[in-house]
């Protein structure tokens, strides 16, 4: 098994300028550049903590709450908060500052599952996570709770959707009508 590994030694600092080219039709910064960037720091992030490759499995709910202007400085922190046993979450912070006036703003946190992969692309162990602060503790056990919550949401979604497959038309537009489905 890899040597444990504390937070600290993720750490991940990127930053880059949001140019013309990554404008959406209202002249704001594209949420697919976002995106990009968020993973390719979530890249850099378990790479350094995993010592070798590691891919994307899946992001987690991503939210814009507020859009990021052309001409800003946006700089992505990232960090390992939990790990599984080849997978691992990485925390992408997205903060945005404006260089003129020196105004910043924290506009997203991302989560991203990353898998290691060994030298023939199957996915091999990660080092433990040594968590050193009480903050680090909580982060680890809210992603042990997502992930767990994760997979329970998915078996009751896939349970539901083969209910819609065998339900008669009838029954279909009962539920097209009912308040909640679940
Ligand atoms: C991610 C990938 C390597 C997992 O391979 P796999 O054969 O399903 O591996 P396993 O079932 O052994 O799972 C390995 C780990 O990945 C996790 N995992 C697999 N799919 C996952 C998903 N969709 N979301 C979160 N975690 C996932 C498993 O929980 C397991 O974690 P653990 O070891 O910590 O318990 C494989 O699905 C893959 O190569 N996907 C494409 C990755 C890629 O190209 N990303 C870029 C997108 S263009």
């Amino acid at each position: 098994m890899p040597e444990a590994k504390p937070v600290s030694s993720s750490r991940t600092e990127m930053s880059e300028i949001m140019q013309p080219n990554d404008a959406n039709f209202v002249n704001k910064v594209f949420g697919g550049t976002i995106l990009g960037l968020i993973d390719l720091c979530a890249y850099a992030t378990s790479s350094r903590f995993a010592g070798g490759l590691a891919v994307t499995a899946s992001f987690d709910r991503v939210d814009f709450h507020e859009p990021i202007d052309v001409g800003a400085l946006v700089t992505l922190i990232g960090y390992v908060t939990y790990v599984g046993r080849t997978s691992l979450e990485t925390t992408i912070e997205v903060h945005a500052e404006n260089l003129f006036t020196g105004e910043k703003k924290h506009t997203n946190t991302a989560r991203v599952t990353m898998v290691a992969l060994d030298e023939n692309l199957k996915p091999r162990e990660v080092p433990r996570l040594v968590c050193e602060t009480r903050e680090e503790k909580i982060r680890f056990l809210e992603g042990r709770l997502r992930r767990e919550l994760r997979s329970k949401q998915r078996e009751e979604r896939e349970r539901i959707e083969v209910e819609f497959h065998s339900a008669s038309d009838e029954e279909l537009d009962k539920l097209m009508a009912a308040a909640s489905l679940v």
